[in-house]
C-alpha cells in the first residue's frame, strides 16, 4: 500500500491504495467518475482518457504510484467548463456520436487539442485523434465535427458539417 495525494478536478485528494492500482479504477471505484470507460486495457482506445498535468493520457495505463503530486482533470470537469463546448456542439451537430463510448475520451483529446495556444490544423488534428477509436458511428461525423473545430490546411475546402443522419 502507498499515500498518495494529487488534484483530481481541482481539488485536493488523498489515497491509501496499492502501488499499481490503475488510475482507470480509482476514478470509477473510489470517486464514482464514470465518463474513462474500461475499453482495451492496453492505451490503444482512449476510451479511459483523461488529463494528467493538462496533457492526454490513458488512465487505463497510469498505476497510482505515477500520479501522486499530480493533477488529474476528467471528463465530468471537462464537460462543465464552457471551453469544451465548441468540441461538443462540433461533435453533437457533425453526428459523431451514437452510443456515446467513445464520446468522453474523444471531447478529452479534441478539446485538448482545441484549447492550444496554437491549436493543428484539420488534418494533423485528425491524426492526433486517430488513437480515439470509436466503435459504433463510423468516423464521418467525427471527421466532419473535426474539420469544423480546426483550420483546414492551406488551399483544401472544410467538408460543409451535415445534420446528424444525413448520409456523409
Ligand atoms: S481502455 Fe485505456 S486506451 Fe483503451
Ligand atoms: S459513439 Fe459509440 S463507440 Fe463512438
Amino acid at each position: 500500500m502507498i499515500d498518495i495525494e494529487f488534484h483530481l478536478n481541482g481539488e485536493p485528494v488523498r489515497l491509501r491504495c496499492p502501488a499499481d492500482r490503475r488510475l482507470l479504477d480509482i476514478l470509477r471505484e473510489d470517486f464514482g467518475l464514470t465518463a474513462a470507460k474500461p475499453g482495451c486495457a492496453i492505451g490503444r482506445c482512449g476510451a479511459c482518457m483523461i488529463w494528467l498535468d493538462d496533457a492526454p493520457a490513458n488512465a487505463c495505463l497510469l498505476l497510482a504510484l505515477r500520479i501522486h503530486g499530480r493533477s488529474v482533470r476528467t471528463y465530468e470537469a471537462v464537460c462543465r467548463d464552457p471551453a469544451s463546448q465548441p468540441v461538443r456542439d462540433a461533435l453533437a451537430e457533425g453526428g459523431g456520436l451514437q452510443c456515446g463510448y467513445c464520446t468522453p475520451g474523444m471531447v478529452m483529446t479534441l478539446a485538448h487539442l482545441h484549447q492550444l495556444p496554437e491549436p493543428p490544423d484539420a488534418p494533423a488534428a485528425r491524426e492526433l485523434a486517430s488513437a480515439n477509436l470509436c466503435r459504433c458511428t463510423g468516423y464521418g461525423g467525427i471527421r466532419r465535427a473535426i474539420e469544423r473545430l480546426f483550420e483546414p490546411a492551406e488551399g483544401s475546402a472544410a467538408t460543409p458539417i451535415r445534420p446528424c443522419g444525413d448520409p456523409a
